[in-house]
């Protein structure tokens, strides 16, 4: 039959959006904003795909707030990093539209709903719809049959590595179907292969999530089933927008074009090669600008490294089409202008993100110049007959950015090659590595905590309001596992159905009190929130708990104020930090406790003194000025649009708390606060210091803990004084002429250990040997360490001559020292030279070393070795100076 496909309305990126949204909106599914780029799941690095946020829904660890929800998630996967750019469709960012059924509606529904949002919202033609099922699913196969009517031939049957899909190699998962685009219907239905990219794009992935995976393999069904669904904006941009790839649609190709600019070439007009470049900016710009607006900052390990190679990617391609100087941050503006309207985060956080590209692009630049020396090192170590090794070139690629074409083409300047199959094999390596890492997905469900969540609503948290409630036990631990009761004596972890005790969170710690009941006390010693449960731990001091028992549960309301007052001044530090340093200044971090306050932020210098000092000043002001604070539950698109700042990383949910202290800070904030800043009493900064590349820690004192802190200077400044006999004023510069005394005193040492030596090597000059017409010397000098030997060695054998002088001692730490001073004569008559010399013998003490012909140093560890070693040093030199 001939199929004649009609054409779909062009849309762009942000209407397939929000028409994505809207549709399933329109079918009770709540709209949610995409999580963070940051997983609050700490086995994975990175947001991989939409269903991720939803993870403890699936595993049941989480009652969801709703029953069906619509998503478009912003996701990285670098795990193919290699192919972006080469194929039509592998990005590094990509943005997945999702719509999720938690124990709703199931198969016939999801494909239903797929079916119409694709044909008539998106008005693809059916004429151009293939579809796959999983080889054994037969019910999936008849609704795409029966219900919706698409001809057998055009579903295709698949195995597990195609349409099973699964988060991880345990947990939930299911068979899948999937939605591909036919760009040519007119080949026909006869020789449909799914695999064959230039004709077929997958573009819905509909997951049918109804089994739980075990360690062995074992699928039992779950209780609810699931839909999770992935739909690749990227991908529908492009079958929509009739470009032949993804590159080329309204998402990404204003980024391209700005590249293609600055390096003065026309996309359309230029070469292959030119176009992969040009394509790995435009996806790499979108991930790095979208990985530190979310608050991930360049360093060496797991997210921070992901964004360093992703910016170095970058730079590289640019050197590669002929891109001189910095560029990174103009091609940014571009993907930010993209960006900002669906991520406001992105226009939020358009000075740091410039800032640290182009402080990760200008270091790169160095690296790139140091990575050239060290290829030249490595040309000069590679033995002439052999390759550069594999590993070498590795090295050269992954750390320093250098194609292995562009080592071959400077190896090869040389007359050198390079080990390809080597570098295959590291470049394997390296990607099983990343292919665990994207795998470390973990949906295990495991421990009496999981277990416990199967049965166990969330605990209520009355404590914003209340110290002091009466509360039933719902479940006590002893050593994680659950118990019915626990005597006095045991330490326990036990779960209320209301409890006035704070969960740790949000850098806050948990609650301290106590439990009580009929001749029962329970101390509660912290208290943890996990999926919403509250875990108080603590140990029977009185009495028996059990299950079911009623109990008066009370917190230590003096540890609550101190947490409180460092909490508020938290957000004050914040605020004062925004209005003295630097508004673009973020939170990516903090720990509120009894005893202090932690505070990490963004900004690449340090903050000097007299700015702590304004700081300090400032927030002492604001305490003193007295404010109410005021707190509120809205919505958080109402919260932002009153400019109240969100942690990095955080998800929120739809209704979020602001915190308030009027006209002087905003936060989204789930702590306990003081009701007035008054209440604060006083704010003392106690140190400041970087934690790493970018990062920041303040760390401060407030309220009671101030004096505290005061008191223990007072004990050290009361002990000097004491020590000294001196007043406090007097202190420093005591120090000071302490400092300048023992410096001279250190100088006469040094003096007194060099006269020492001359004595002992004048002593030895009586020992020299005549060989020759040369003089040799070989001996030990006892305890002579570094710079002394080299001293008595360069004078003995300036006094003996023409002569080859040996001396060794043995450090305090039990290491061989060796030093060997040869008169230039030697050198040019003997042809021996004095650190080739001094290497060979140190290895008898199985070490290295070396120097000038004239002047060599060496060391060793085995001192038992020494007197071998001497005795073939003198016996060598008898035998070459003769
Ligand atoms: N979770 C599915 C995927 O990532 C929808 O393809």
């Amino acid at each position: 039959m001939a199929r004649i496909s009609k054409t779909p309305k062009s849309l762009t990126g942000a209407q397939i959006r929000d028409k994505f949204l809207k549709f399933y909106e329109k079918k009770q599914h709540k709209i949610l904003p995409s999580a963070s780029l940051i997983p609050e799941d700490p086995t994975v690095l990175l947001t991989i795909a939409g269903m991720l946020p939803f993870k403890p829904i699936f595993l049941g660890k989480q009652k969801p707030d709703y029953p069906r929800v619509t998503t478009s998630q912003k996701c990285i996967r670098t795990n193919d990093i290699d192919n972006v750019g080469r194929t039509a469709r592998h990005h590094t960012f990509f943005e997945m539209l999702g719509n999720f059924s938690f124990g709703d509606y199931f198969k016939e529904e999801a494909i239903v709903y797929a079916w119409e949002l694709s044909t008539q919202v998106f008005e693809l033609s059916p004429e151009n719809l293939v579809v796959s099922v999983f080889e054994d699913d037969d019910e999936a196969f008849a609704i795409w049959r029966d219900k919706i009517g698409i001809p057998p031939c055009r579903i295709q049957r698949m195995g597990e590595k195609d349409n099973f899909w699964k988060a991880g190699p345990t947990g939930p998962c299911g068979p899948c179907s999937e939605m591909y685009y036919d760009f040519s219907p007119e080949l026909g239905d006869n020789n449909i292969d799914l695999e064959d990219d230039s004709r077929f794009i997958e573009f819905y992935n509909l997951v049918f999530m109804q089994y739980n995976r075990d360690a062995e393999g074992n699928l039992t069904p779950l209780e609810n089933k699931n839909i999770d669904t992935g739909m690749g904006l990227e991908r529908m941009a492009q079958i929509l927008q009739k470009v032949p790839n993804n590159y080329e649609t309204d998402l990404i190709f204003a980024i391209i074009e700005t590249a293609a600019k600055i390096a003065g070439i026309n996309y359309r007009k230029t070469d292959k090669k030119t176009k992969i470049s040009l394509k790995v900016i435009g996806d790499h710009v979108r991930s790095v600008v979208n990985m530190i607006a979310d608050g991930i900052t360049v360093s060496n390990t797991d997210r921070g490294y992901v964004l360093r190679r992703l910016i170095r990617r970058v730079v590289r391609h640019g050197r590669l089409i002929g891109i001189d100087g910095e560029f990174i941050t103009k091609v940014a503006e571009t993907a930010m202008q993209l960006a900002e309207e669906e991520y406001p985060n992105v226009k939020e956080r358009k000075t740091i993100i410039k800032k640290e590209l182009q402080r990760e692009e200008s270091r790169f630049l160095e690296t790139l110049e140091r990575g050239e020396k060290l290829l030249v090192k490595v040309i000069e170590n590679t033995d002439k007959n052999n390759k550069i090794s594999g590993v070498d070139a590795f090295t050269l690629y992954d750390t320093y950015g250098f194609p292995l074409e562009l080592t071959q083409e400077i190896a090869e300047e040389q007359g050198f090659t390079v080990d390809v199959d080597g570098f295959e094999v590291a470049m394997k390596e390296q990607k099983e590595r990343s292919k665990a890492d994207y795998e470390t997905i973990d949906l295990t469900v495991e421990g009496s905590l999981d277990k416990l969540r199967e049965y166990i609503n969330p605990t209520f948290f009355l404590g914003y309001t209340e110290h002091k409630i009466t509360a039933k036990v719902k479940a006590i631990l002893v050593k994680g596992k659950l118990v019915n009761n626990a005597t006095s004596g045991t330490n326990i972890q036990i779960i209320l159905d209301q409890t006035p005790f704070y969960g740790e969170s949000g850098g806050q710690i948990g609650d301290r009190g106590y439990l009580t009941g009929d001749n029962l006390l329970i101390c509660i010693k912290d208290v943890k929130k996990e999926s919403g449960i509250f875990i108080h731990f603590g140990r029977v001091e009185r009495g028996t708990i059990e299950v079911e028992n009623t109990i008066t549960a009370t917190i230590n309301t003096l540890c609550r104020h101190r947490v409180q007052a460092h909490h508020t001044a938290t957000h004050l530090l914040q605020a004062a930090l925004k209005k003295v340093v630097d508004n673009s200044i973020f939170q990516s971090g903090s720990l509120v406790s009894f005893e202090r306050l932690r505070f990490d932020f963004n900004c690449i210098r340090s903050i000097r003194p007299e700015e702590l000092q304004e700081i300090e000043t400032l927030i002492n002001s604001w305490i003193s000025e007295a404010y109410d604070t005021q707190i509120s539950v809205m919505e958080l698109k109402k919260a932002r649009d009153k400019g109240a700042i969100a942690m990095f990383g955080e998800k929120y949910s739809t209704e979020v708390r602001v915190i308030d202290i009027p006209g002087v800070s905003m936060e989204l904030c789930g702590g306990t606060h003081v009701k007035n800043t008054a209440e604060i009493g006083l704010f003392k900064i106690i140190h400041e210091s970087g934690i790493s590349s970018g990062v920041r820690r303040i760390e401060a004192v407030a309220g009671h803990a101030v004096l505290e802190y005061l008191n223990v200077r007072e004990i050290v400044i009361k002990e000097l004084c004491d020590r000294f006999k001196i007043k406090p004023e007097e202190i420093s510069n005591r120090i000071k002429s302490l400092q300048s005394e023992l410096k001279t005193t250190q100088k006469t040492l040094e003096l007194v250990k060099q006269e020492l030596a001359i004595a002992k090597s004048d002593k030895l000059l009586s020992e020299a040997e005549a060989v020759g017409s040369f003089k040799i010397l070989v001996s030990e000098m006892g305890d002579l360490e570094g710079k002394d030997l080299q001293t008595a060695a360069e004078r003995l054998q300036q006094k003996l001559g023409e002569a080859a002088v040996i001396l060794a001692s043995v450090s305090s730490e039990g290491k061989v020292n060796l030093v060997a001073a040869f008169s230039k004569k030697v050198n040019k008559e003997k042809k021996l030279m004095a650190g080739k010399f001094i290497g060979e013998i140190a290895q008898i003490c199985g070490g290295g070393g070396g120097g000038s012909p004239n002047l060599a140093q060496a060391g060793g560890k085995n001192t038992r070795k020494l007197a071998e070693a001497l005795l073939m040093a003198k016996q060598r030199l008898i035998e070459q100076l003769q």
